[in-house]
């Protein structure tokens, strides 16, 4: 049995039934791995990949391997991991996980560790810490590392300062930079399963509520997106001005959270940025209110705060936990403040991780066979593999599209054809 740290492999059984359910909603990573399996482009490659451990991730893991390459995979988020899964992956794919729900801070950097004691040359990461815990604890490995990739925007914002800094020790791919990652894992994938996690663990109706969506960015226009669909009126808050204008002439009412705060039943944060739902907002709340972040981190509702003006606080439901204030109102805060959608649902649809995890495997197989010359710094995902990807899902849908004629391409690149 492979080196592992998981919940109990006895539930092996139901994630592989997860794992191969959400594989019928990839094709395109199905594609690449038969391709994988054939000509073993990542051999003798070892990669340490801190992500969800969720199905999807299952079906990357198990690409990847198909590629030839070994496999460490430990969790990006304490409250984000399907036991199941991580199980599965032990048992049938012979995949080293160290992951376990609701594992406490020591734990989860305990499993980074052992990811890395795998000395990858490819590091996977999704929120950046594995690469932080490389870069502050484990510096003497970096120049084993030939380059990493990283998944979503919070990341993606922490190796640009590294990279700013002069401290990032080899350089990364933004995968959360890919059309075909943003524009569909972070709109329509966080768009559902964000509604999901708030109606999983609170079984409240949507409609007729006021919802408000802190941040209107990729995230956070899919969740206003999907709200408006359930019936609820949804209030925006930013601080980008353009971002904010695009919320009104969405159809949104944009105002500070401060105004929100007054009139929310339900409040989401998106934003990557912290202390957006304060305290003081909390007093100012309506009794009742649910409050919940589907951003990367658990920061964005100062919790820390809400407990010390709070008169007492405790879970009444799973992912559900009451806040009673000093006068007496209650809010509700849902899973811990962090990623309700991985927390009390099952993260994204596989049809979007399609596309993300198809971004992964075929950067990661850029990196290793082609090694490009960069330089210690984040690049995008080259965009033949972007095109490539979106190709390929069409296919996949069955939707065929135009081709540009000869003259249409001429008359694109040229400038001497007017009214
Ligand atoms: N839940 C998930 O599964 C999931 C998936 C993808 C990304 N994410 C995370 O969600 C967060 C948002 O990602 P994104 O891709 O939408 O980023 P983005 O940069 O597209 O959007 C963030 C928005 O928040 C706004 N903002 C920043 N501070 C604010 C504040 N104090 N108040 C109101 N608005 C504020 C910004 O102006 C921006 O428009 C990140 O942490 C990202 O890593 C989560």
């Amino acid at each position: 049995m492979v080196k592992h740290d998981v919940k109990d492999l006895k539930l092996a059984a139901l994630g592989k039934q997860r794992i191969d359910w959400c594989e019928h909603s990839m094709p395109v990573v199905k594609i690449i791995r038969a391709r994988f399996l054939k000509e073993k482009p990542l051999k003798g490659l070892t990669v340490a990949a801190c992500l969800h451990v969720t199905s999807e991730t299952a079906a990357l893991c198990r690409t990847l391997k198909a590629g030839g390459a070994t496999i460490a995979l430990c969790a990006s988020n304490p409250l984000s991991t399907q036991d199941d899964v991580a199980a599965s992956l032990v048992k049938h794919d012979g995949i080293s996980v160290f992951a376990v729900k609701a594992e406490d801070g020591k734990r989860y950097y305990k499993h980074i560790n052992a990811c890395l004691d795998f000395h990858p040359a490819i590091t996977m990461d999704d929120g950046a810490d594995l690469v932080n815990v490389l870069h502050t604890e484990r510096a003497r490995q970096i120049p084993e590392v030939l380059a990493g990739t990283e998944e979503t925007t919070t990341g993606v914002i922490r190796l640009r300062a590294m990279a700013a800094d002069g401290v990032l020790g080899y350089p990364v791919i933004a995968i959360n930079d890919a059309d075909t990652k943003h524009l569909f894992d972070n709109r329509y994938g966080t768009g559902q399963s964000t509604i999901d996690g708030i109606i999983r663990s609170t079984n409240r109706l949507l409609a007729g509520s006021n919802f408000v969506v802190a941040g209107y960015g990729w995230c956070g226009r899919g969740v206003a997106m999907r709200a408006h669909g359930l019936g609820a009126n949804v209030i925006v808050t930013e601080i980008d001005p353009v971002k904010a204008i695009e919320a009104v002439m969405d159809g949104f009412r944009v105002m500070t959270m401060a105004e929100a705060a007054k009139i929310g039943d339900f409040f989401c944060t998106l934003t990557g940025n912290l202390k957006v739902i304060t305290a003081k907002h909390c007093e100012t709340m309506k009794d009742g209110a649910i409050v919940c972040n589907s951003g990367h981190f658990n920061v964005e509702i100062d919790l820390p705060g809400l407990a010390a003006i709070a008169r007492s606080h405790g879970e009444v439901r799973p992912f559900v936990e009451e806040f009673v204030l000093k006068s007496g109102k209650r809010v509700f805060v849902l899973a811990e403040g962090r990623l309700i959608n991985l927390a009390a649902a099952e993260g994204h649809p596989s049809a979007v991780m399609d596309m993300s995890f198809a971004n992964q495997s075929l950067t990661v197989e850029h990196l290793y066979a082609k090694r490009p010359q960069l330089e210690k710094k984040v690049y995008t995902v080259p965009k033949e593999i972007d095109h490539a990807i979106a190709g390929l899902k069409l296919a996949g849908l069955g939707v065929k599209i135009d081709k540009l004629t000869k003259e249409q391409d001429i008359y694109l690149h040229s400038y001497d054809m007017g009214t």
